[in-house]
């Protein structure tokens, strides 16, 4: 045996000159190939891998003013100059709450903190990038409302802003209020860009949609207006349905705002339940507060807006006080919030929230965040829980006394009062309003920011307006489909594995 092997190896090895020459020749070949590819594809890996450093100009900056109704936020947003089309990138670097009320109610000490905020935010871009910076403000409810009331006012306020806004370096863009609709649609953008849901990274560090990708709906919870959007089916349609089209995909979203049911404005509107049945102003229950806990408030601060306008009674005087008892009352809490949500004109109607609005049965996951995310971060229920753990969570938050709430919870006493009717109204919205029931109630993400980035309408808002995601994906694209790509890999892998082989059998064949 082990001589014949040697005798054939012999025989090979050892035959005419002109055979030894063409194995010399293929040998040298393959392995001149072989170095070649394995070349190629080390010089493509770095220059992949590199391409970051190569093309990198620098950041861009861009900022956003929240003008809420109960407080202004400024945000300073930063992403790499040259990704400034793909998803994801955009960044949350500052984030500056203006003391104070709203602008709506601005005043001399709300300008001040405005401009200290503002010095903040300028210091923290480079010089050299101030004139580029786009800078954006946008009103929310708590403007809406206002310009329902005294529309040369709210006009009076959105001018004075402006003016300020244009005289800092930065690059003034618009200063304006935007509709309830525009919120609940830029506050959906904002979720599924932080989450990358539009887009992805494969495996070959391309761009693409992601396969079978879901979209996660949004719910905003604000002083004075909420929002819900989410993507509804194809073929839902009315006002409410907004088709956008983002990096070349479709969307049919539906959004509704929901105004004076934001958490102050509706929590004004069950104090002024309360008043209006009371007889005795000095002694008015409320079965939300805890008991030992009481508290005076002017009579204007609850009837004085636009939300409580219809519940004025015949007595009222700007200058009467209301004094509230707590009474823990879980149960009664629970009947005086849900009475403040108008159900009666869904009755008998499918496909309906509250106020008659139409609303597509709620699908997939949702994530709820600003006053929703609060009020559960409160309860001790952040994150995803069952309904049954909310609603028990909930009993046990209103049955405390003010002594025993106090004793567990590191929240200022202005706030933690008000938590029992918060986590009150968002069990009634989600559950009785948009529809949210056992099965599904755990699709619900109470969550404030993804990667460091506030959930907020303002990043949503910043992009749409600067055209940062395209209708059109045209230059994410692969120059050919993924699928040939990696069947081209795979054809090269291939050969480069079958070369490979052939040089070892005739190196040993040479070799033996
Ligand atoms: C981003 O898209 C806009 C509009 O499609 C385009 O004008 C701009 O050049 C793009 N920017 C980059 C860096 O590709
Ligand atoms: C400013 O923003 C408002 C609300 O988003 C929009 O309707 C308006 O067209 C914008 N104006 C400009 C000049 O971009
Ligand atoms: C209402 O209460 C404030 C203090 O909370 C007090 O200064 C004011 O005099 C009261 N007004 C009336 C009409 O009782
Ligand atoms: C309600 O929504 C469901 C699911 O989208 C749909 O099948 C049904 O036709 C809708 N009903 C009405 C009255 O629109
Ligand atoms: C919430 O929990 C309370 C107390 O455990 C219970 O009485 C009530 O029926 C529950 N409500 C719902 C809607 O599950």
């Amino acid at each position: 045996m082990v001589k014949r092997e040697s005798h054939s190896s012999d025989h090979l090895t050892g035959g005419s000159p002109r055979k030894i020459m063409s194995t010399k020749l293929a040998t040298a070949l393959a392995a001149f190939f072989l170095l070649a590819s394995i070349a190629v594809i080390i010089a493509i890996a770095t220059v992949q891998t590199h391409k970051k450093t190569y093309l990198s100009p620098g950041l861009k900056y861009g900022i956003v003013l929240d003008a809420g109704s109960s407080r202004t936020t400024v945000y300073l947003y930063q992403w790499p100059a040259e990704k400034e089309n793909n998803t994801g990138v955009v960044s949350q670097t500052k984030k500056c709450l203006v003391a104070g009320p709203g602008i709506a109610e601005i005043d001399a000490d709300s300008w001040k903190n405005l401009k200290k905020c503002m010095d903040e935010i300028t210091k923290a871009i480079p010089p050299s990038q101030h004139n580029s910076t786009p800078i954006f403000l946008g009103a929310t409810a708590g403007m809406r409302l206002l310009y329902l009331k005294n529309e040369d006012a709210a006009n009076n306020i959105l001018l004075a802003v402006q003016k300020y806004l244009r005289s800092l370096p930065f690059n003034f863009q618009n200063a304006s209020i935007i509709s309830g609709q525009e919120e609940g649609l830029y506050g959906w953008i904002t979720v599924n860009y932080l989450m990358g849901n539009f887009l992805e990274k494969n495996m070959w560090n391309a761009w693409v949609h992601p396969h079978g990708a879901k979209t996660v709906g949004s719910l905003d919870l604000g002083g004075a207006s909420t929002q819900i959007a989410f993507t509804a089916p194809d073929d839902a349609t009315g006002e409410d349905l907004i088709r956008v089209a983002l990096y070349g995909y479709e969307y049919n979203v539906y959004t509704h705002s929901f105004l004076c049911y934001g958490k102050n404005e509706a929590e004004k509107r069950v104090l002024a339940k309360l008043a209006k049945m009371s007889t005795n102003w000095k002694r008015v229950n409320h079965p939300c507060y805890p008991t030992e806990y009481s508290i005076t408030v002017a009579a204007s601060d609850i009837f004085g807006s636009e939300c409580t306008k219809r519940e004025v009674p015949a007595t009222y005087s700007p200058d009467k006080n209301i004094t509230y008892f707590g009474q823990s009352d879980p149960a009664r809490c629970k009947d005086l919030v849900k009475n403040i949500f108008d159900f009666k004109s869904c009755q008998g109607k499918e496909n309906c929230s509250f106020e008659g609005v139409y609303q597509p049965p709620v699908s997939g996951d949702f994530m709820a965040y600003a006053g929703f995310y609060y009020t559960a971060w409160a309860l001790g229920v952040k994150g995803s829980n069952s309904l049954e753990k909310f609603n028990s969570t909930m009993w046990s938050f209103c049955s405390k006394t003010w002594t025993m709430l106090k004793k567990n919870h590191d929240i200022t006493e202005k706030h933690l009062k008000s938590y029992c009717y918060s986590a009150n109204y968002v069990h009634t919205i989600l559950a009785d309003g948009y529809k949210f029931n056992a099965d599904n109630w755990e699709n619900l993400n109470f969550q404030k920011e993804v990667n460091q980035t506030s959930i907020a309408w303002s990043l949503g808002y910043m992009l749409a307006q600067s055209n940062m995601i395209p209708a059109e994906a045209k230059l994410l694209k692969l120059p050919i489909p993924n699928s040939i790509f990696a069947g081209l890999l795979f054809i090269f892998s291939a050969l480069i594995i079958i070369t490979l082989m052939f040089l070892i059998i005739t190196l040993v064949r040479f070799c033996f």
